[in-house]
């Protein structure tokens, strides 16, 4: 190779399926003196704009963490101030998901959220289904455990009816039991706000997803922000346990 040869940059490699964490709307909140309330109101915005980015770099799949089946914890005003922001952003987002063929998916047992709330969730399935551009896995009140126990309670009792054996039960077959049944697993999973844990986010999928935390609160999180996890992204070598 001659000495002075110009080096070409790689093309950069765009995951498949990036999940996100979206935390610290409270802590983005507090640093104003507003109420956690208003913290939410900014990082439905940041879902927002995350999401048409998403769609306009070609991702395939975002799957994002909203509330969890321990956010039930928080006090009474908080849940129920979620709950109502949460029925007003995805009614505007089955209203973006038309006009950027956005597909949506929801993980999470739906069933313990208000009527008026289950019904734009099952509008916004229904009418998304055909869409080609990026899937939003939506993740509401969903727990990593709370899915696998589910998953295998359902294989527990296909065996009791007598359709599978026990030994019959491959990684594949669980994994079609579960919400994201379907879906690739996560390539890379942000985490925002510093905490520097999983919080019962896609135990099972994650099992060989590239992590990327960053001090930046979900508020504040803008499209260069999932560039730079990208990039870092970029710079891992994955190697799923065998050698490079
Ligand atoms: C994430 O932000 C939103 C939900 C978990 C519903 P938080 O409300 O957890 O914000 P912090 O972590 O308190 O800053
Ligand atoms: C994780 O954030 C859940 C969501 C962002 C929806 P939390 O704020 O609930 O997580 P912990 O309590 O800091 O682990
Ligand atoms: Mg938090």
């Amino acid at each position: 190779m001659p000495l002075f040869q110009k080096k070409t940059e790689a093309p950069r490699e765009l995951p498949t399926h990036i999940a996100i964490i979206m935390d610290g709307n409270g802590r983005w909140a507090k640093k104003r003196g507003l109420p956690r309330t208003a913290g939410h109101k900014v990082g439905a915005e940041a879902f927002r704009t995350i999401a048409n980015y998403a769609k306009s770099i070609g991702l395939r799949y975002l799957t994002v963490y909203a509330f969890s089946t321990e956010n039930w914890k928080r006090s009474e005003d908080e849940v129920s101030a979620i709950m109502e922001l949460l029925e007003k952003y995805l009614r505007e987002a089955i209203r973006d998901m038309d006009k950027n063929r956005v597909r949506f998916c929801f993980f999470g047992d739906l069933s313990r959220l208000s009527p008026a709330l289950q019904k734009e969730a099952a509008e916004a399935v229904e009418r998304s289904a055909g869409y080609e551009g990026v899937q939003v896995n939506f993740c509401l009140n969903y727990g990593a455990r709370d899915e696998i126990l589910r998953a295998a309670r359902a294989f527990a009792a296909k065996c009791a009816a007598g359709e599978a054996k026990p030994e019959d039960l491959t990684e594949a077959e669980f994994s079609g039991l579960l919400w994201s049944a379907g879906v690739p697993d996560p390539d890379l999973i942000i985490r925002p706000s510093g905490e520097l844990r999983i919080s019962n986010f896609l135990l099972w999928q994650s099992a060989y997803a590239e992590y990327y935390f960053t001090d930046t609160l979900w508020p504040d999180f803008g499209p260069k922000d999932l560039d730079a996890a990208i990039d870092a992204y970029n710079h891992r070598s994955r190697r799923f346990g065998g050698v490079k």
